[in-house]
């Protein structure tokens, strides 16, 4: 052990509170629910050596100063404010990745769960029956009530692809609450995508079933205050974590978007071109420039909102992203040309060579775009 750890060990006093497990919270304008979980927290894990991680996303409804003055009054509450970034799953990882306690639980924040299995889940990660433990709403005495019909469908949809087509063996792997060691949870958290909702499928699919897992069962009540933050992205968020963890991580749900805008673009294109020479009488050079330059323009804003809505460019940085983005096209456009016309000196292909230089367009653009246009803060 190194000699700055062991002076620190050392010492009673620093060892005293320490806690043995850590309750991750992700919140996005839960103001009002923050202290009541809190205060239920407190009473679920009395007696227990324990803390609270709230990973707030710089909720306009100041979540995180209600979390703040909680801490204030108790050390064991903490928050970590994210600015500039959204996400669930990501809020997730980076809450357990904060605390260094032996185990670490998710829980959202809406009382939609049920605290009172936490200890209970806890005894089975110590007894080492278990190296994961997942409230499970479809297991015996499990249930989601409160959810409507087409709530309901698309969650035992969702499990039913995630099973058949990742092997998945759980009974919820769509839950949100659940505890894990976590030495395991380090070893997977490289390889955890920050996106999207499914964390637990996420951590179950990327440990091809290597987790001890037990469930407990638990029934999903109604949201307290506030309402829920699940649209109808989280579809997409689904679609793309699948086709993630079915690829080995080849394939990302971006990279598909951004392609399919691509597509989109050559509608646009070809419809523009038509109207630039029958509608408005032009040359077919400008009419040609002109579709470009539309097309450009319609996957700018396709991408924007779908592609990277999570860091979706707003106000006046949507100029400067456009600007840059038609930067980069224009580049991309030079690179497919080059390499369809090198490709179709060796072999005169003729639809071997577009495609070559079609595939090469689409990854410069995407990789560029990804460090010039809409690149992390
Ligand atoms: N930090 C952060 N960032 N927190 C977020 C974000 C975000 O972008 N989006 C949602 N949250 C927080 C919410 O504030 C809440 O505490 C929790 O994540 C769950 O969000 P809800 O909006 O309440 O989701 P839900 O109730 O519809 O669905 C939940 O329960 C399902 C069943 O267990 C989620 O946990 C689902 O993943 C889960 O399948
Ligand atoms: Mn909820």
């Amino acid at each position: 052990m190194n000699e700055a750890i062991r002076q620190a060990t050392g010492n009673p006093q620093a060892r005293a509170d320490l806690p043995v497990l850590s309750v991750v919270v992700p919140t996005f304008n839960e103001r009002d629910n923050v202290p009541k979980l809190y205060r239920k927290l407190e009473t679920a894990l009395s007696g227990l050596a324990w803390e609270v991680v709230f990973v707030d996303d710089n909720s306009p409804d100041g979540t995180w100063e209600v979390v703040r003055e909680l801490g204030r009054q108790d050390g064991r509450v903490r928050c970590v404010r994210r600015i500039g970034r959204r996400g669930l799953s990501g809020a997730c990882i980076e809450g357990i990745l904060a605390s260094s306690a032996p185990y670490a639980a998710v829980i959202d924040a809406d009382l939609q769960h049920d605290e009172t299995q936490l200890p209970k889940m806890l005894s089975f990660l110590e007894r080492g029956e278990a190296e994961l433990v997942v409230g499970s709403r479809y297991v015996e005495g499990g249930s989601a009530d409160s959810f409507d019909w087409h709530r309901a469908g698309a969650s035992t949809l969702a499990t039913e692809v995630a099973k058949r087509v990742l092997g998945v063996r759980i009974a919820d792997p769509m839950s949100g609450f659940f505890m894990i060691r976590r030495d395991r949870f380090e070893q997977l958290a490289p390889k955890l995508s920050t996106q999207g909702f499914k964390i637990l499928l996420d951590i179950v699919a990327t440990a091809h079933g290597g987790l001890r897992t037990v469930e407990v069962p638990y029934t999903f009540g109604s949201r307290l205050h506030g309402e829920s933050k699940l649209d109808s992205m989280v579809a997409l968020d689904f679609l793309g974590l699948v086709l993630a963890k079915f690829t080995n991580d080849l394939v990302s749900l971006r990279f598909l978007l951004f392609a399919m805008v691509g597509g989109s673009g050559l509608f646009v294109h070809l419809g523009t071109l038509f109207v630039g020479l029958r509608v408005l009488d032009m040359s077919f050079a400008k009419a040609q420039a002109l579709g470009a330059f539309v097309a450009m323009t319609t996957n700018f804003i396709l991408n924007n909102f779908l592609t990277y809505r999570d860091q979706r460019l707003r106000g006046f940085a949507i100029l400067g992203g456009l600007l840059a983005f038609y930067i980069v096209c224009s580049v991309g456009l030079f690179a497919n040309v080059g390499v369809a016309f090198s490709v179709y000196d060796r072999e005169p292909i003729w639809w071997l060579a577009g495609a070559a230089g079609a595939l090469m367009g689409v990854v410069w653009n995407y990789a560029m775009s990804g460090l010039f246009v809409w690149r992390k803060r």
